[in-house]
């Protein structure tokens, strides 16, 4: 049976806990940098959703068209009886297309730290497809180290879209990429999504969207700040910064002070200079050399790899090194 939902709005004790612990010590060091994975409470996982479907931001059309084109090439190569196993599942809606173009999967297993969304989409997927066995998985994927039920016993596919191996570090996501292998198995495979390097002016208008949605996805975390940890953020003091790093290949993104001040929060009171900078997030762009070498760095080697016709996304199928 679910446990009862959440009420998004009143984050568990455990979490806020963690969330003020990030926020004092991410504050409290040089250069200030706050997890981009507190960027997604209710409202924020909103304004991503928002993002997704924004002109500029190509990614998550682009990707879903492969995906789409692709499904049952995947399908095929992973084979009948297989487990589903998606790495940050959110609300499920490009594995979608896998669970069509794989009727006869053993299980489907999403992994995610968000329990509503868990017990929301599990509900929703086993309404939409009745025959289908899904076992949630409620945890952190980095920092999971076993499978239950089913997912273990059956040969498992891994599934990691969205260029969210692009918000790691590449250290970060070849320690991922060892986990997944070691979740995986030595039969295992997994479709990753990535995007792809190109255009910086492409790249720059995707984070700077002249809607301001992901400015308002940036400075969401101020305003969760005051409206968690007891903050007194002007947001309106503080700008969304993002900018492409061509040298490293990656998206910059910090929220900016636009003048002297200080805040208080989670009882404490930071100052911030003008001009100053608290960095959110990272997105690492691949170029297909650079995906080879980060499959091969986590004990993956490419088994295919599937491109838009403008080259902007890549959907890589990799599959144990052995
Ligand atoms: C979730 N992730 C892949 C997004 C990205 O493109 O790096 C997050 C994002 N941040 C701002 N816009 C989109």
């Amino acid at each position: 049976m679910n446990a009862p939902l959440l009420d998004l709005d009143r984050p568990e004790t455990s979490d806020l806990q963690d969330f003020r612990r990030a926020v004092l010590s991410g504050l409290s060091r040089q250069p200030r940098a706050i997890s981009a994975k507190y960027l997604y409470d209710a409202r924020g996982s909103a304004l991503f959703d928002d993002i997704c479907e924004l002109p500029e931001y190509y990614l998550t059309r682009t990707e879903t068209s492969i995906l789409r084109e692709r499904a049952r090439d995947i399908a095929g190569l992973a084979g009948k009886g297989v487990a589903l196993v998606e790495f940050g599942s959110g609300s499920s809606v490009k594995s979608r297309l896998l669970l069509d173009a794989m009727p006869d999967l053993a299980v489907y297993a999403p992994i995610d730290i968000s329990r509503q969304h868990l017990h929301e989409q599990s509900a929703r997927l086993r309404r939409d497809y009745p025959g289908l066995p899904v076992e949630p998985v409620f945890g952190d994927y980095m920092a999971l180290r076993s499978l239950p039920g089913i997912a273990k016993d059956a040969p498992r596919l891994g599934f990691f879209p969205g260029s969210t191996i692009g918000n790691l570090e590449p250290e970060e996501a070849t320690a991922f990429l060892r986990n997944a292998r070691a979740l995986l198995g030595h039969d295992g495979a997994l479709v990753v999504g990535a995007d792809l390097r190109k255009d910086a002016k492409v790249l720059h208008d995707a984070y700077n969207d002249s809607a301001g949605v992901t400015a308002a996805f940036t400075l969401n975390l101020l305003a969760r700040m005051n409206r968690e940890l007891d903050g007194t953020f002007d947001i309106d003091g503080f700008t969304h910064d993002a900018s492409y790093n061509a040298e490293l290949g990656r998206i910059e993104i910090f929220f900016r002070s636009l003048r002297e001040q200080s805040a208080m929060v989670g009882g404490r009171r930071f100052a911030f200079g003008e001009g100053e900078r608290v960095h959110t997030e990272y997105s690492y762009k691949y170029d297909v050399h650079g995906i080879e070498a980060l499959a091969r760095s986590g004990g993956f080697k490419i088994g295919e790899l599937w491109t838009d016709k403008d080259r902007l996304f890549a959907v890589a199928y990799l599959v144990a090194d052995l």
